[in-house]
């Protein structure tokens, strides 16, 4: 695939003809239904017509999302809720994140209102592995580890030792990584590691440990860390640099936080109902890959020209060096302009 792809047209058809597990990470600023005074938000006659939908493109993402992939929902404060209990029937729900929108305008007129001002919004964070880690679900598909346990049954082959004879040399620990023909094999510690290369020098075991930790994590959802992955991230509404002529066009700072702790360089990023397309433009920022879906065409206008120029940008400015977490280059910890 090139650096993006984006669809004209709905949601439901779009995502019906992409591939499965093509996807490593979704990030949708969906309609609020009926919070805007847009069309496209007011597509729905009731709570339950919106749960339907919702629901039509959670089937969807099931197929098209990658066994270890991410899935992030925006939502706000009030439809939260009734998405929450529509997705949490096909994905395991990890956080209710709270946007506290920093320069909001309602702190403004607070004395005006008789309510409490809201100052937030919210992003459901979902997994389709059945368990949080995402470990247990790895583990329960052997085939996840076939290049390592291969990798173990070459090196057993080259040292030409049976496995009782690696175990009474080396120990018990060296059991489970040459069970490559079995569903409990694991991955060694890196001090077990090591006593195999003593006890059993072989060109063959060559790889560096740090090397196979990392495949065995891969497998696992990426999740590049920088301590700040707190569940309330704080940053400003959008500013004059990033805005468009959509009316609810995000931040492109929040966009490029998900993207850069969910996702690596090169990785896919879907938002199926992209607007002004921040979402692939925060996309190409990082360098990674978009899929973008807008039916309204105007706004998929928009969208073309800004990630047309994003991807002219990636080219030079702001693709960085392929590495993981410290490609958040330029992101603010907690939020854009303020
Ligand atoms: C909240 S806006 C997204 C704004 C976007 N985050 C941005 O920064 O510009 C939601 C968008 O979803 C689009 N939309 C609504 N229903 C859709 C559908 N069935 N398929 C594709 N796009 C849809 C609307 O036209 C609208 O532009």
């Amino acid at each position: 695939m090139s650096d993006y792809q984006l669809f004209h047209g709905d949601c439901l058809e779009v995502m019906a003809g992409m591939e499965a597990g093509s996807v490593h990470c979704v990030i949708a600023d969906i309609p609020y239904y009926d919070i805007v005074n847009h069309s496209w938000d007011k597509q729905w006659p009731t709570m339950e017509a919106y749960q339907e939908w919702v629901a039509a493109w959670a089937v969807e993402l099931r197929r098209i999302v990658a066994h270890n992939g991410s899935i992030y929902i925006f939502t706000d404060d009030k439809v939260n809720a009734y998405v929450q209990v529509t997705l949490d029937k096909f994905f395991l729900l990890l956080n209710n994140l709270v946007w506290f929108k920093t320069n909001n305008l309602p702190i403004k007129n607070v004395y005006g209102l008789r309510t409490w001002a809201t100052m937030t919004e919210r992003i459901l964070f979902y997994t389709p592995q059945y368990d949080s880690t995402g470990w247990e679900t790895v583990k329960l598909d052997v085939n996840n580890f076939e290049p390592l346990r291969e990798y173990f049954r070459q090196y057993q082959e080259a040292i030409g030792v049976s496995k009782k004879q690696i175990i009474d040399t080396v120990g018990q620990s060296a059991d489970h990584c040459f069970r490559w023909n079995s569903t409990q094999w694991d991955l060694p510690t890196e001090e077990t590691y090591q006593q195999l290369a003593d006890a059993f020098p072989c060109d063959f075991l060559r790889r560096d440990y740090e090397d196979l930790r990392r495949d065995y994590e891969d497998l696992r959802r990426t999740w590049n860390t920088d301590g700040n992955t707190l569940d309330v991230i704080m940053g400003s509404i959008v500013g004059a640099s990033d805005n468009t002529a959509h009316p609810t066009t995000k931040p492109l700072w929040i966009m490029k936080r998900l993207i850069t702790v969910s996702t690596n360089p090169g990785d896919t990023v879907l938002d199926f109902t992209m607007g002004s397309g921040t979402t692939i433009v925060a996309a190409l920022h990082t360098g990674r890959k978009g899929v973008g879906v807008e039916m309204d065409e105007s706004y998929f206008r928009i969208a073309q020209q800004r990630i047309a120029k994003a991807a002219q940008m990636a080219d030079g400015q702001f693709v960085t060096k392929a590495g993981r977490a410290e490609d958040t280059d330029g992101l603010p910890m907690f939020g854009g302009e303020q």
